[in-house]
C-alpha cells in the first residue's frame, strides 16, 4: 500500500466507530463518545419512575408519553423486591400492579428504552430500602455483602426480577437497553478478596445466569470513591458501564438565593475514573426528598424552578455527559407503608413531572435540550476542546464550555455564569470558530440563571448553520427543512447559513424586527447574518434557500412539541411532526390530507401543526376546522376545559366505630401471636425478654398492637421503648385506662419513655398493657446499627416497682398482633404494605363492600374522638367526571393547632395518605385515578388515632381537583375493578 493509499485507510477507519462491547451481544455497545444502539449513536435523556409508587398500570403509560412528549428518549425503573414478596420463596408478578410485563410493554408502546434497576437493594426512600421485608428479622445475613445467608435471599430475587427483565431486552426485541446492578455500592478497598467486591461478582453472576445480556451498570453515590469502574483500579466487581450520581443544587425551599452551584467537575471525574466509557449519570437532581416536620413540595420553588433545568442539565451536557437520567422525573405515591421513615407519603420529589401527573415547567424547560440533544448528532461525540472564563468571550463573569464534534467542524459553545447562582446581567460577544473563520457574535446576554448554547457547522438536512446563538431548540425535515429557534424575550439571536450569500426571507409577523445583513468579508465566503431580538409569542421567517424558522420565546417553546412517527426511542431529525400550543401532544400521525394528534389541553388555544403535506389537522379524534399559513403550516383552534363543571361531593355521611377495642381487659387475644421468643437473628439485640420485635413474628408493616400480662400489685410504672422510624409515635393503655404516649418526634427513630401508673388500682393476676405502636417504615442501610433490620415494635418493656426490685418483675406473658395474616398477604392485589394492624385494618374496615349499616353516625371533622383512642370513620361518594376529561384529584385535611394525633386515609381499600397533624407537613394527598372512580362510587375512610386526652377532630375534610385537562388518553380504560377487591369476612383476624 502506497503511504496515502495508508493514510487514507487510517483516515476512513477513524470515521467507523470502534465501539466496545460486553461481549454477551452487540445490539448496546459504547465508545468514549455515547451508547450506540444499533449502530447509531444517541445520547440517553432518561426520567427515573418507580411503577410501585403509581399502582395503576393503565397510568404508566399517561406517564410515559408524558415522557416522551417531552423528549425523553429512556426511563429508568427500580424494581423494588418488597413490593412482589411477601414472604420468602413467594413473588408476585400477576396482578395488575405488579404485573411488569405491562410496564415494559408500555415502554415499548410509548417508545423509550428502559434502564433496568432491580437492586437487590434499592435505597429510592423505600421501605427497607426495597429489601424484601422478610429478611428485617435477620434472616437476610448480612446485607450488601457477600455473605452466604444474604446471597442465597437475594439470589431468589435476581433469578425471578433478572428472567422478566431479560425476556425484556432489546436483544429480544424488547426496550431493555442496560441493567443495573446494586446501587450507590461504594468500593472501599480495592483488594480482590474484600466481601464488596465478592458480592459484585456474584451480583455480575446471577444477572448473567438469569439471562441479562446488556450492559451492566452501577451508580457511584456522589463524589465519594471510585467504583466499579473497568477503568479505574479494577480488582473485580467491575462492570460494563460506569455511573456517577449526583445532587447538586444544594437548594432551600425558603431562601431561593442559597445553592444552585453547580459542580464544574463531571468532565475532569469521568476522565479519570471511566474514560473509555461514556458519562453516564444513573442519578442527577430531578428533585430532591422532604422528610416529617420538613417542608411540602409546592412550597420549595427553587427546586421546582425551570432555571434549574436550564443551567444544570445543559452544563451537564455541555461537560460531555451523554446518558442522563432525572432522579426523580415522576415521583409519586408512598401510599401504604412504601415509604422508609426518611419521607412521609407524597414521594413528589419536586419532579419535573409532578405527584399530580402534572408538568411543571422544569419539565418543558428539560424538553428545550431533550429534542435538541435528540438531532444534533454533532453533539453525540465530541472532544472537550476548551472551557473556562473570558473563553472565546469578552467577559469574566461568564464561563463556556466548548466541545468539538469529533466527525465535522461543529462546536458546541455553552456559555453560563461562572458563578452559576449568579442573577446579574451579563452582556458580552463570543467569538466562535466557524469554517468559515472566526465569528464575532455581539449582543449575546445572560440574564442571571440562564445558559445558552451556541452552535457552529451545524447540518440541517443538506444545508448548514454556520453559527447561531438563538438556541437551536430542534430541526425537522419536511419537503423542506424546518428549524426551531428559542431565545429570551427581549434578548437577540442571530445565526447565519453557511452554503450561499444574499440569502432572502419573508417574516410572518410585523413585530419582529429580523434583520438579514452581508458579512464574512474576511474570508472569501460571504454569507448573510439575520438578527432578531426576541419579541413575544412566535414568528416564522422563510428564507430563500428553503428552510423555514420559527422563532420563539421561552413560554411558546414550552408548548412546542415533535412527536416522532417511529415507536424507535432513537428519533431522527425526519421522523417528527411539529405542534406548537398544546399543553401536551402524546403521539401524531399522518394518514393522506390529515395529521391526527393526541394530546392533552387545559385552556381553548389555536395550535399550529407542521407536517409536511398535511392539509386537515385532528384533535383527540375530532376534524378540525384548519386553515394552511402562508409559509405551509397548519392552524386550527382547540376547545378548552373552561366551560366544563366538575362537581365534587362534599364528604359527608359518615358512620363511625371504636377501632381499639383491644384496650378492653376482657378483650379476646385467644387467636393472636403469643410473643414468647427468647433469641433473634436480629443483629440488634432486645432490651427485655421476651423479644417483642415484629419482624420476629412475621409482622412487617403498619401499627402494632401488643398486649402484655402481669400480676401483682407492687408495680407503680413501665419503662418502655419503641421504634417505628421517624416520626413514629406510640400510646399505652393499663386495664383499659390511658397511662401513656409518645407523639413521634422527626428525628428520633427510637423513643424510651417511663411511664408512670399514678394511681391505677392494680389486680394480683391478670393486668393487661395494651400498647399501639406505629410504624414508619424499615429503615434503609444508612440508618445505624443494622439498617433494614433494626427491629420495629418493641424494643424493651420492664416494669418499674416502688422499691429497688424491678428487674425481678416480670410479665406473665406478651401477645402480639399486626397486620391480618401477617406476611400471607392475603390482600395480594394492593400487596404486602398497604395495610397495618389497627382492629379495622385486621377486620378490612377500608375495603369497599364492608357494611357500615349498624355503625352510629359521627363525623370526623364534626364529632372526631373524645380523648385518647381510635376511632373509625367510612363514607362513600360518587364521582361522574366525562370520560373525555383527566382530572387529577386530591384529599384535603387539617386539624386545629395543639392536635397530637395520627390520621390515616384509606380510598378504595388504598391507604393513600398519612397525616400527623402535630409534625407535618403533608396535608394534601393527591389520589389517581383507578385508586378514585371517577365514574362511580367510591369508599372513604379517615382512621383517627387520638394520642391526648383533648381528643381529635379534623377541621378540614374535601375533595379537590388540581387541574382540568381535555385528554386523548383512554383514562376511561382503567380497571378499577380488578384494582379493589372488595371486603371480605375476615372476623378471624379480630
Ligand atoms: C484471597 O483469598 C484467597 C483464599 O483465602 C488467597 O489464597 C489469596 O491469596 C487472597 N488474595 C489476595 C489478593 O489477598
Ligand atoms: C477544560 O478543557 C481541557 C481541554 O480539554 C481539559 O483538559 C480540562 O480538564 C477541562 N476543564 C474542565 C473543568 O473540565
Amino acid at each position: 500500500m502506497q503511504l496515502l493509499q495508508f493514510l487514507a485507510a487510517v483516515f476512513a477507519s477513524l470515521v467507523v466507530v470502534w465501539a466496545t462491547d460486553n461481549g454477551l451481544q452487540k445490539i448496546v455497545t459504547w465508545d468514549n463518545g455515547s451508547l450506540i444502539v444499533n449502530g447509531e449513536r444517541v445520547i440517553i435523556m432518561s426520567g427515573e419512575f418507580h411503577y410501585q409508587r403509581l399502582p395503576v398500570p393503565e397510568l404508566w403509560l399517561d406517564v410515559f408519553q408524558k415522557f416522551k412528549a417531552n423528549g425523553m428518549n429512556t426511563i429508568s425503573i427500580y424494581f423494588f423486591w418488597s413490593y412482589h414478596s411477601a414472604s420468602k420463596g413467594k413473588y408476585d408478578f400477576t396482578t395488575p400492579g405488579k404485573d411488569i410485563q405491562r410496564l415494559f410493554d408500555a415502554a415499548k408502546e410509548a417508545g423509550l428504552y428502559v434502564i433496568a434497576r432491580p437492586g437487590p437493594y434499592c435505597n429510592a426512600e423505600t421501605n427497607g430500602g426495597g429489601f424484601a421485608l422478610w429478611t428485617s428479622d435477620g434472616s437476610g445475613g448480612k446485607y450488601r455483602t457477600s455473605d452466604a445467608t444474604y446471597q442465597q435471599v437475594w439470589s431468589e430475587w435476581i433469578a425471578k426480577i433478572g428472567a422478566i427483565i431479560a425476556k425484556n431486552q432489546i436483544t429480544n426485541g424488547g426496550p431493555v437497553i442496560l441493567a443495573q446492578v446494586e446501587n450507590e455500592l461504594q468500593e472501599t478497598r480495592y483488594d480482590a478478596n474484600d466481601t464488596l467486591v465478592l458480592y459484585m461478582e456474584q451480583l455480575k453472576t446471577a444477572f448473567k445466569e438469569s439471562g441479562v445480556v446488556v450492559p451492566l451498570t452501577h451508580n457511584e453515590k456522589g463524589f465519594r470513591s471510585k467504583s466499579w469502574s473497568t477503568d479505574y483500579n479494577n480488582v473485580g466487581g467491575a462492570i460494563d458501564v460506569y455511573g456517577l450520581d449526583s445532587y447538586p443544587g444544594g437548594m432551600s425551599c425558603t431562601n431561593l438565593d442559597s445553592g444552585f452551584n453547580m459542580p464544574k467537575t463531571y468532565y475532569q471525574w469521568f476522565h479519570e475514573v471511566s474514560p473509555t466509557q461514556p458519562e453516564y449519570l444513573p442519578e442527577f437532581e430531578g428533585g430532591w426528598f422532604q422528610p416529617w416536620n420538613g417542608y411540602f413540595y409546592d412550597q420549595c420553588m427553587a427546586e421546582q424552578s425551570p432555571e434549574f433545568a436550564d443551567v444544570f442539565y445543559k452544563g451537564l451536557v455541555a461537560q460531555r455527559a451523554s446518558l442522563i437520567n432525572l432522579y426523580m422525573a415522576f415521583g409519586g405515591t408512598n401510599w401504604g407503608h412504601s415509604a422508609a421513615p426518611v419521607v412521609y407519603t407524597s414521594y413528589d420529589y419536586a419532579a419535573p413531572l409532578r405527584e399530580t401527573r402534572e408538568m411543571r415547567d422544569k419539565l418543558k424547560q428539560y424538553k428545550l435540550l431533550t429534542l435538541f440533544t435528540r438531532v444534533s448528532k454533532g453533539l453525540h461525540n465530541t472532544d472537550m476542546e476548551s472551557n473556562g472564563t473570558q473563553n472565546a468571550v469578552d467577559s469574566s463573569a461568564v464561563w463556556t464550555w466548548v466541545l468539538k464534534d469529533r466527525n465535522s467542524d461543529g462546536r458546541f459553545y455553552l456559555a453560563e455564569h461562572n458563578s452559576t447562582n449568579s442573577k446579574a446581567v451579563s452582556d458580552f460577544a463570543l467569538t466562535a470558530r466557524t469554517s468559515a473563520g472566526d465569528v464575532i457574535i455581539p449582543s449575546l446576554q445572560l440574564a442571571g440563571r440562564q445558559s445558552r448554547w451556541i452552535v457552529t457547522d451545524y447540518a440541517i438536512g443538506n444545508e448548514t448553520l454556520l453559527y447561531s446563538s438563538a438556541e437551536v431548540l430542534t430541526y425537522g425535515i419536511f419537503d423542506h427543512p424546518v428549524i426551531v429557534f428559542y431565545v429570551r424575550e427581549g434578548q437577540t439571536g442571530e445565526f447565519a447559513f453557511s452554503t450561499q450569500s444574499n440569502i432572502t426571507f419573508e417574516a410572518f409577523d410585523t413585530a419582529s424586527d429580523i434583520r438579514g445583513i452581508s458579512a464574512g468579508n474576511f474570508t472569501s465566503t460571504k454569507y448573510t447574518k439575520f438578527i432578531y431580538t426576541q419579541t413575544k409569542g412566535s414568528t416564522a421567517v422563510r428564507f430563500s434557500n428553503g428552510i423555514l424558522a420559527y422563532l420563539l420565546d421561552i413560554p411558546t417553546a414550552w408548548t412546542f412539541f415533535a412527536p416522532s412517527t417511529t415507536p424507535d426511542p432513537n428519533v431522527r431529525p425526519e421522523q417528527q411532526v411539529f405542534v406548537i400550543g398544546p399543553y401536551l401532544v402524546r403521539s401524531a400521525s399522518i394518514d393522506g390530507d390529515t395529521v391526527s394528534i393526541i394530546g392533552d389541553n387545559a385552556n381553548s388555544i389555536s395550535i399550529e401543526v407542521y407536517a409536511g403535506a398535511a392539509k386537515t389537522i385532528s384533535w383527540n379524534g375530532f376534524e378540525l376546522a384548519t386553515e394552511t399559513t402562508p409559509y405551509g403550516a397548519l392552524i386550527a383552534r382547540i376547545a378548552g376545559t373552561e366551560e366544563r363543571k366538575i362537581s365534587l361531593p362534599a364528604l359527608a355521611e359518615f358512620k363511625a366505630a371504636d377501632s381499639l377495642p383491644e384496650i378492653a381487659p376482657a378483650y379476646d387475644d385467644s387467636r393472636w401471636v403469643i410473643a414468647n421468643k427468647t433469641s433473634t437473628l436480629s443483629p440488634v439485640k432486645p432490651l427485655t425478654l421476651p423479644v417483642l420485635f415484629s419482624s420476629d413474628y412475621k409482622f412487617y408493616t403498619g401499627a402494632k398492637i401488643y398486649r402484655g400480662y402481669f400480676s401483682g400489685s407492687g408495680v407503680v410504672g413501665l419503662n418502655l421503648t419503641v421504634q417505628g422510624g421517624l416520626a413514629a409515635g406510640w400510646s399505652a393503655w393499663l386495664n383499659g385506662k390511658a397511662i401513656g404516649y409518645h407523639p413521634g418526634n422527626a428525628s428520633l427513630t427510637l423513643t424510651t419513655t417511663a411511664i408512670s401508673f399514678g394511681n391505677a388500682t392494680l389486680k394480683e393476676k391478670g393486668n393487661v398493657i395494651t400498647v399501639v405502636t406505629d410504624y414508619n417504615g424499615h429503615d434503609q442501610t444508612s440508618t445505624g446499627p443494622a439498617g433494614a433490620e433494626n427491629p420495629r415494635g418493641i424494643l424493651g418493656a420492664q416494669l418499674l416497682g416502688s422499691a429497688n426490685n424491678s428487674s425481678s418483675l416480670l410479665f406473665d406473658h406478651w401477645k402480639i398482633q399486626g397486620n391480618a395474616g401477617g406476611e400471607k398477604n392475603i390482600d395480594s392485589v394492593r400487596g404486602p404494605m398497604n395495610e397495618g394492624g389497627l382492629y379495622g385494618e385486621r377486620l378490612g374496615w377500608h375495603l369497599p363492600g364492608f357494611d357500615t349499616s349498624d355503625w352510629e353516625m359521627a363525623n370526623p371533622g364534626t364529632e372526631g374522638i373524645t380523648g385518647t383512642g381510635i376511632r373509625w370513620f367510612t363514607t362513600t361518594f360518587d364521582l361522574d367526571v366525562d370520560e373525555d376529561l383527566d382530572v387529577p384529584l386530591g384529599i384535603e385535611v387539617g386539624a386545629a393547632g395543639g392536635t397530637v394525633a395520627r390520621v390515616l386515609l384509606y380510598v378504595n381499600g388504598y391507604q393513600y395518605g398519612k397525616y400527623l397533624p402535630h409534625i407535618g407537613p403533608q396535608t394534601r394527598f393527591p389520589i389517581p385515578p383507578g385508586i378514585v372512580n371517577m365514574k362511580g362510587k367510591n369508599t372513604l375512610s379517615v382512621v383517627i388515632w387520638s394520642q391526648t386526652e383533648a381528643g381529635a377532630k379534623l377541621s378540614t375534610l374535601r375533595l379537590f381537583e388540581y387541574g382540568k385537562y381535555q385528554s386523548g388518553f383512554r383514562f376511561s380504560k382503567i380497571d378499577g375493578k380488578s384494582l379493589q377487591p372488595g371486603w371480605e369476612d375476615r372476623s378471624g383476624y379480630a
